[in-house]
């Protein structure tokens, strides 16, 4: 029995994890957050000093892992689960700068597709629908304006102490779309067949339910 896989790309700060994580539980699905994985192999790299050239290399000892716990997902890294830890600035910027090596693509997208091909997905990243599951049931491009999603993440932050400076979350958010959308192999870029929704005017709800009209006309 073939499973049903619906790709989700995006820039960062689009909403694509929240709203996944939305219509999955509406459909039953499991939601596949492929960044996290994309920031695990990050923190590996800097917790190991692994310099670019031993990437390839060391990335077989590396062991990364997802598991499931009431359908939220975890990742784990040699069985250590980081979840929390990779999701620092500091790993986001270091995870946008090692996903452009092909090594660590290579890597990734054999987990991705083994998970896809044996569960029903809902999976988020940059190249699903490009690169990881071409041949996807349903394919969305989520968006919004740089400066609604540096706002989004400025009042999500605002309340911790120490917060970042919304012009800096707004330099930061231009910067790794700017890598995200540049680099070599596998940019981020919509897929042909893929539907554009525009999050920079909608709240979460209707955001989450224009994907899930999209889904229901598809399936
Ligand atoms: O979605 P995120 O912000 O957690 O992703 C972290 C980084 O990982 C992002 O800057 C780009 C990269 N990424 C990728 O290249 N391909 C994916 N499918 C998912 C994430």
């Amino acid at each position: 029995m073939s499973t049903v896989n619906i790709a989700i790309d995006g820039p960062a700060g689009a909403g694509k994890s929240t709203i996944a994580k939305m219509v999955s539980a509406e459909m039953g699905y499991i939601y596949v957050d492929t960044g996290a994985m994309y920031r695990a192999v990050a923190l590996y790299i800097t917790e190991n000093n692994i310099d670019d050239a031993s990437i390839e290399n060391e990335l077989k000892n590396a062991d990364i892992s997802l598991k499931f716990v009431d359908g939220s997902q975890r990742v784990l890294l040699g069985g250590r689960d980081v979840s929390e830890l990779i999701r620092t600035p500091e790993i986001s910027m270091a995870a946008s700068r090692t996903s452009a090596l092909p090594a660590v693509r290579a890597y990734l997208f054999e987990l991705q597709k083994k998970i896809a091909r044996e569960n029903n997905v809902i999976m988020d990243g940059r190249d699903i629908g490009t690169v990881v599951l071409p041949n996807a049931d349903v394919k969305i491009f989520l968006t919004a304006a740089a400066e609604e999603r540096a706002s989004r993440r400025y009042k999500e932050l605002a309340e911790k102490p120490g917060h970042p400076a919304y012009e800096e979350i707004l330099k930061d958010i231009i910067q790794r779309d700017y890598q995200d959308m540049n680099r070599e192999t596998a940019p981020l870029k919509q897929a042909e067949d893929a539907v554009l929704v525009d999050t920079t005017e909608l709240t979460l709800e209707q955001s989450a339910d224009a994907i899930i009209k999209v889904i229901k006309e598809k399936i």
